[in-house]
């Protein structure tokens, strides 16, 4: 579970309770883990009880009296996740929140409340959980760092967020190879966290809480390339095969650097990859754009603009 990269000697800050989404398997699990093993008490929210607690079970077996508190929601439907953020605004003092579930889906997928599920799922739910937390009473004042899972900026660069198609229903201007459209509507909304990044930066500067994005890089073996196709899965083939493909666990290693580590203390709006600071495309930058995102997403969720 150890990382070479992982700086040694510097102070650990008290994290003493996180809050992590998409727990049940893959880079979310190892993040969960990884927080375990240096006493963090953590809420894992997943999609079912029986998921989230056979990952508690398989992490209690890996981290011996690991403090874990179940929770679950369908974090594709706002319903659930406007519920299960004032749950957790209730009961929890997060010092740290990483946002990382997420899928990749078919883009004609919508969820039961009409929005599409890639946008839903990866987009609206970070936006409603963590605006929520923020803005409660309960953690106004305190010190929190929050963190949105991002992917690779350079990879994104090609996949600015159309906001006069945020449900991506314009299928060729995804992409003209129909079995690649999946990815695109997914690429989009990982700018779309980014977005979200520097507008709620913006909104909480000067304050305790802090926002930052962090790639995980590309890790082979998690669930997020379930149902590829055509070119898609033999990308995804490539990258299952490539000798340096990294681990769920190393996977963990730069969210859980971004969540803790002191030299980051009061760093905003940021994003980070294997550590260092890079750069966003310029289209998640302009604070029009950012704004608008905000606007429209506050409109299909019911939050305040
Ligand atoms: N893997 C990579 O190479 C890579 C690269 C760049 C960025 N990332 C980012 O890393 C993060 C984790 O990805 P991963 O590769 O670990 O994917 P994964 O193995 O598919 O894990 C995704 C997690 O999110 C949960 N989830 C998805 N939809 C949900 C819903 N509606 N309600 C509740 N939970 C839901 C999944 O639960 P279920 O199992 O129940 O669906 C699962 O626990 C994502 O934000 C992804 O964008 C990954």
């Amino acid at each position: 579970m150890s990382d070479p990269s992982e700086k040694s000697g510097s102070p650990v800050p008290e994290v003493r309770q996180a809050i992590v989404t998409g727990c049940t398997r893959g880079i979310g699990e190892a993040v969960v883990r990884r927080l375990a093993a240096r006493g963090t008490s953590v809420v894992m929210v997943g999609r079912s009880d029986t998921t989230v607690r056979r990952a508690a079970d398989r992490i209690r077996a890996a981290v011996p009296g690991a403090d874990l508190r179940p929770e679950s929601a369908d974090l594709s439907l706002v319903r659930d996740v406007r519920a299960l953020a004032d749950r957790l605004a209730e009961t929890t003092s997060p010092d740290v929140v990483i946002n990382n579930a997420a899928v990749t889906a078919d883009v004609r997928a919508h969820t039961d409340e009409g929005i599409q599920l890639t946008l839903a799922t990866n987009h609206l739910a970070p936006s409603v959980l963590m605006r929520t937390l923020a803005e409660s009473g309960s953690l106004r004042d305190a010190r929190a760092r929050f963190v949105v899972v991002g992917a690779d900026p350079a990879v994104l660069e090609r996949f600015p967020v159309d906001l006069d198609d945020l449900h991506a229903q314009n299928a060729r201007a995804l992409s003209r190879v129909p079995s690649m459209r999946r990815f695109a509507a997914y690429a989009r909304s990982k700018n779309m966290n980014t977005m979200f990044v520097h507008s709620l930066a913006r909104r909480l500067t000067g304050g305790g809480i802090t926002v930052n994005g962090a790639h995980p890089g590309v890790i082979a073996h998690t669930g997020l390339s379930r149902g590829a196709h055509g070119l898609e899965r033999a990308l995804t083939t490539m990258v299952r095969l490539n000798p340096l493909r990294k681990t769920p666990d190393q996977g963990a290693g730069n969210p859980v650097w971004v969540a803790t580590d002191p030299g980051l203390h009061g760093v905003n709006g940021r994003f980070f990859v294997d550590r260092k600071e890079v750069a966003t495309p310029d289209h998640t930058l302009s604070p029009e754009r950012c704004e608008a995102l905000w606007q429209l997403s506050a409109e299909l969720t019911g939050m305040q603009p």
